[in-house]
């Protein structure tokens, strides 16, 4: 993995480190669920994670009249199309080629698994993964950045993690003592950095849940929920909510875990919990562990004093979730990188 990262005092959100952060895990979740043929090459993820912002965005009428062929939804067909043709294109190569690789396109052809479903499935897991995944990194660096205290802890786990389970020497390369960490510890000895990214996943997720009753009628609270219509469910409904969580706006990883049944949806709920859960985790205890032990960083305004308070993220914007108010992002290098 390339750190991309410079030392320079770059707004969050607007445009910089919010880009460079979803940029980076658009690399890697292009890196863990396609192809190699279109992870090595930069200039074709750039041009995915175009096609991918142009499918994000939203208007009134996408959603509300998806078949009114309105200049939004030509882009985004023309976005389909050329992340259609690009996936094909080294589905085709690795066919034509006949040469083995060790990644997820691989599998699935060596599963047996038609062309159809080969494409499908890597076109849909880069649109369910990338936005979450980036999104989420970017609030957890912003919290990183306001509260040092949890910095410090953060980056105390990571060194700890190197210490006790990384089997490369401590003068191999960063990535490569990252790397050689097993999953098995990223997934069951990081308890700060899991309790972090759940408090994130609260706070700073404004996902909406869709479900089409498929029949018979059926009653939700008390409601008539008619076969064949739609059923949307906000998740500020529960993380947002006082009597759940007390001050829910104040980023607190010391919350207890809510136990009980749709208390906490960080990840979905009852029959739709996110298959990706796993690899989106991995992949921002990585990158996050990789950015506190290269650089200092701390959230200031335009002026570069540093805010008293965390910004807060905005429900309304349901792809970003940006902070309501501008802030910036100071960062610089550390003196020595483990
Ligand atoms: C921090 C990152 C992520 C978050 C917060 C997240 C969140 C969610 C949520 C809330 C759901 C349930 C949606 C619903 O009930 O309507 C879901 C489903 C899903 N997610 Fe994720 N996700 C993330 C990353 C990923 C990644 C990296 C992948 C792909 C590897 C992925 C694949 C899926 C799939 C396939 C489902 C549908 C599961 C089903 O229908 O049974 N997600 N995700």
């Amino acid at each position: 993995m390339t750190c991309v990262f410079e030392s320079a005092r770059t707004a969050v959100y607007a445009p910089l480190t919010h880009h460079l952060y979803t940029q980076v895990i658009f690399q890697l979740t292009v890196r863990c669920l396609s192809g190699t043929e279109i992870a090595d090459d930069d200039a074709v993820v750039a041009l995915l994670k175009r096609q991918y912002d142009v499918l994000a965005e939203t208007t009134p009428t996408t959603v509300l009249l998806p078949w009114l062929p309105t200049p939004a939804m030509v882009r985004k067909l023309r976005a389909t199309k050329v992340v259609y043709d690009t996936v094909v294109a080294a589905v085709d190569a690795r066919e034509r080629g006949g040469c083995a690789r060790d990644d997820t396109l691989q599998l699935l052809l060596d599963a047996g698994d038609d062309r159809a479903t080969i494409i499908g499935f890597i076109m849909g897991l880069l649109v369910a993964g990338a936005r979450a995944t980036g999104t989420t990194a970017s609030w957890l660096v912003v919290y990183l950045s306001a509260y040092p205290e949890w910095r410090v802890e953060a980056k105390e786990e990571i060194l700890r993690l190197l210490a006790t389970h990384a089997t490369e020497s401590a003068t191999s390369p960063l990535q490569a003592r990252l790397a050689s960490i097993p999953l098995a510890a990223w997934e069951a000895d990081t308890p700060v950095f899991d309790a972090l990214i759940r408090e994130t996943l609260r706070i700073a997720q404004p996902h909406t849940a869709i479900r089409k009753n498929l029949g018979p009628d059926v009653l939700v609270d008390g409601k008539l929920v008619p076969a064949g219509a739609h059923v949307v469910y906000p998740f500020s409904d529960v993380h947002l909510d006082e009597a759940l969580y007390p001050s829910p706006w104040v980023f607190d990883p010391t919350r207890p875990a809510r136990q009980g049944k749709m208390e906490y949806l960080g990840f979905g709920g009852g029959n739709t919990v996110c298959l990706g859960n796993r690899l989106a985790k991995m992949m921002i205890k990585l990158s996050t562990g990789m950015f506190l032990l290269a650089f200092e960083s701390s959230v200031v305004d335009a002026t570069g004093i540093a805010l008293a308070e965390a910004p807060v993220p905005d429900w309304n914007d349901a792809v970003h979730a940006r902070p309501t108010r501008p802030c910036y992002l100071e960062y610089e290098r550390t003196k020595v990188i483990l």
